[in-house]
């Protein structure tokens, strides 16, 4: 694969957390802070991606990723195409690679992309021109590095370090590309009391998750914990054979105010979304004093905006002058 930084360090692709230094990460988060806005102030505007065209390419369904990519684009002067994939040529049998061409042929500058196939991102950065950037919003169960950002600001926003913390992920750990991600964005910011969560079957395979230690039983792994992140169950990604019951998930792994005493007394509640409540999370979780589930998706558009605007930067070093 061609890498997703050039010579200089300056990001070109951003398809996985895997190989961003801290610093790296630590920079983009730096500047997500810079474009962050609290509910009710005025949006940041700015010309960062002026006349850069982005497409968004969503084969799999998204509310809040989509939205946020739309909107951080758009803060950022950029023109942006969100393609209805449903009715589209790939629908009708057209390769990746020609809706790609053809989008490219119309100065499209940077692919944000979102499919169920492992190795699609990577397959585009071989294949797209030079000048051309690819970002993931999902690959398949593999990955999901802009969710991974905006879960560690989150959670640096109000613990001010990573190195220290105990954060406890519980779920489908096994299927989950925002576990992945997370993981891999948290022990390389210095976090080393990392807990996966889960039923035997959803836990990943070994090998996997090498800085987290494993649990299945919930109480024992938010013990004292001062994050929890709660995971949706991926049906998607299951046979139907292995649905669990969703009453007797929640018995043995939901989240309610009762377990979430477990947790520190300063604990953060997080959870990317779409929430299955009464399955995963009890509403009063959710809604409740230690959730920052809102926050994380403000810091969403600011870490999209921060990723678009490094990756701008880069491209400008890469562009034919008029
Ligand atoms: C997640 C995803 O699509 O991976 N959602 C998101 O991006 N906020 C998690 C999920 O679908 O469960």
């Amino acid at each position: 694969m061609r890498s997703q930084q050039d010579s200089a360090g300056g990001l070109r692709h951003l398809i996985t957390l895997d190989g961003l230094t801290r610093d790296a990460l630590t920079a983009i988060l730096d500047r997500a802070e810079s474009y962050r806005r609290l509910p009710g102030q005025p949006a940041y505007e700015g010309r960062e991606l002026a006349g850069v065209t982005l497409a968004n390419l969503f084969f799999e369904p998204s509310t809040r990723t989509r939205a946020s990519f739309d909107l951080a684009s758009r803060r950022l002067g950029a023109h942006v195409l969100n393609l209805d994939l449903h009715s589209s040529s790939r629908a009708k049998g057209e390769s990746m690679l020609d809706t790609i061409y053809t989008l490219e042929a119309m100065n499209t500058d940077v692919f944000v992309i979102r499919d169920s196939e492992a190795g699609m991102p990577e397959f585009l950065i071989d294949h797209v021109a030079p000048h051309v950037s690819v970002i993931s919003a999902g690959e398949a169960h593999v990955s999901h590095p802009t969710q991974g950002l905006l879960d560690v600001l989150t959670i640096r926003t109000h613990k001010r370090r990573f190195a220290g913390l105990k954060v406890a992920i519980v779920g489908d750990i096994k299927h989950s590309r925002v576990a992945r991600s997370a993981h891999q964005a948290l022990s390389t910011l210095g976090t080393t009391d990392i807990r996966v969560v889960a039923p035997q079957a959803l836990l990943p395979a070994e090998g996997e998750f090498r800085a987290a230690q494993r649990f299945t039983r919930i109480e024992d792994g938010i013990a004292g914990a001062d994050v929890v992140m709660m995971l949706r169950i991926q049906k998607e990604r299951m046979a139907q054979s292995a649905f669990l019951d969703d009453a007797a998930y929640f018995r043995d792994f939901g989240l309610d105010a009762q377990r979430l005493k477990l947790a520190a007394a300063s604990v953060l509640v997080m959870h990317p979304g779409p929430m299955n409540r009464g399955v995963e999370i009890s509403s009063q979780v959710a809604d409740g004093p230690r959730s920052v589930i809102r926050e994380q998706v403000n810091n969403g558009v600011a870490v999209r905006m921060a990723v678009l605007a490094s990756i701008a930067a880069t491209l400008t070093r890469h562009r034919r002058p008029l």
